[in-house]
């Protein structure tokens, strides 16, 4: 069992009128990875506990009402002066990160959400309509898994009970890591009451591909997120001595395994639009001179259409048979999630490119928790430019004077959807 992480020295907030670089560079010291570079922010890890307290802080300050609900989702509500919570305007994202990612992905969206509400404020701008950010934990499924654990929560999405025995790989359950979080792990799951609040959910967040740099702007309004899913395959052979077996006496997984990896492009491939990753891979008992038993990886497959998806998974599962079979081991395929293809809402999509008219319109290929969100309630998305193109690693970026054009295309946003 873990202890609660002892409460972190919030560091002074920039002096002056607070900006979306500003408030990244308070956090930019917590959760960096010294051996893979980048950032390590693991939901409920000290890292990531850290910048939830930072961000309960920052919201308390500007006045906002702050509270952390049954799925650990911070809410920061600005409420009208009615005081009633219907029909409100969302927006925020995500702290957590993939492991040695870079400093934007989820933090951009959560200080340009609170960047968006001073702007607001200095314009003595009166929301018609509650305003709240949301913080969700484990967008990136990188401790237990799941890709938006949270939001799956909160939308029913995810079974409460399976999601209380997911492990994180010390083996630690999510009910045992919540609990000494301080969430009762009882009280996880939907949450329909916190959902017939919103109105409507707009997420900002750094591009992750090229497609602003391609169109020279600084801010893009989302249309649709590529359909995905991860998979776990775990091949298995005979755990031996690297030194007295010989080569012909083997069942190794390990080289099943490497044909599989090779066969998974080679399979994805002829898949037009199809994209295919093993991005983590975990020999058992995992020793230089210790011939593996098992091999665990994991497959993160898109593709718009979901059917084809499905088609090029179970291609993968057979090759992974034959290929398992040809080392005398067995292969196991089993799904971890999936997310269909989701076209953001068509009316919120006309709407922002009428209050933003100089946004061009971008699909991406990653997830978010608006992708959960948008089987509920009308979500929208706004990209921020990255001028490397690359994300999920410490090379991603935004320039200063983009982070602040998409603070100000969400305050615009709001500022339209909120009616003052
Ligand atoms: C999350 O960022 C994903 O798209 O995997
Ligand atoms: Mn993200
Ligand atoms: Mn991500
Ligand atoms: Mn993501």
């Amino acid at each position: 069992p873990q202890t609660a992480p002892a409460p972190p020295a919030v560091p002074a907030e920039t002096a002056g009128a607070p900006t979306v670089a500003g408030l990244l560079k308070e956090i930019s010291d917590v959760g960096r990875d010294r051996t893979r570079g980048g950032y390590s922010r693991p939901v409920f890890s000290t890292a990531e506990t850290d910048l939830r307290i930072w961000f309960i802080e920052r919201a308390t300050r500007r006045g906002l009402d702050v509270h952390t609900d049954a799925n650990g989702i911070i809410w920061a509500w600005w409420d009208t002066a009615a005081g009633v919570r219907k029909d409100a305007v969302a927006t925020g994202s995500h702290l957590d990160s993939v492991p040695g990612g870079g400093e934007y992905d989820g933090p951009l969206g959560v200080a340009s959400a609170l960047v968006a509400v001073d702007l607001l404020k200095a314009r003595n701008f009166r929301p018609r309509r509650p305003l709240a950010i949301a913080v969700f934990p484990e967008e990136e499924g990188s401790r237990f898994g799941i890709a938006c654990l949270g939001s799956r929560l909160l939308t029913g999405e995810l079974d409460p009970n399976k999601a209380r025995n997911l492990r994180d790989p010390d083996g630690n359950t999510y009910a045992d890591v919540a609990a000494a979080n301080g969430q009762d792990p009882r009280f996880i799951g939907a949450d329909y009451k916190a959902l017939q609040q919103l109105g409507l959910f707009v997420e900002l967040h750094v591009e992750q591909g090229r497609g602003l740099i391609d169109l020279d702007q600084p801010v893009a309004v989302g249309s649709s997120i590529l359909g995905h899913g991860r998979w776990k395959l775990a091949i298995s052979g005979e755990g031996n001595h690297a030194g007295t077996t010989l080569m012909q006496d083997r069942r190794d997984p390990m080289i099943a395994a490497a044909k599989v990896v090779v066969g998974i492009r080679e399979t994805a491939r002829k898949y037009r639009d199809a994209r295919a990753t093993v991005g983590r891979l975990q020999p058992v008992p995992g020793g230089t001179n210790v011939i593996a038993s098992r091999v665990d990886l994991w497959i993160d497959v898109r593709h718009p259409e979901d059917s084809v998806t499905a088609a090029l998974v179970e291609a993968i599962g057979l090759n992974a048979q034959v290929l398992a079979a040809e080392e005398g081991c067995s292969a196991a395929l089993t799904r971890e999630s999936l997310s269909p293809t989701v076209q953001f809402d068509d009316g919120l999509r006309d709407r922002l490119q009428q209050l933003l008219p100089a946004a061009p319109v971008l699909a991406t290929g990653a997830g978010h928790d608006a992708g959960v969100l948008a089987a509920h309630l009308p979500t929208a998305m706004l990209f921020v430019r990255n001028p490397t193109g690359i994300s999920h690693s410490p090379d991603e970026l935004v320039e200063d004077r983009d982070a602040e054009a998409g603070a100000l295309a969400l305050a615009d946003s709001l500022a339209g959807l909120l009616g003052g």
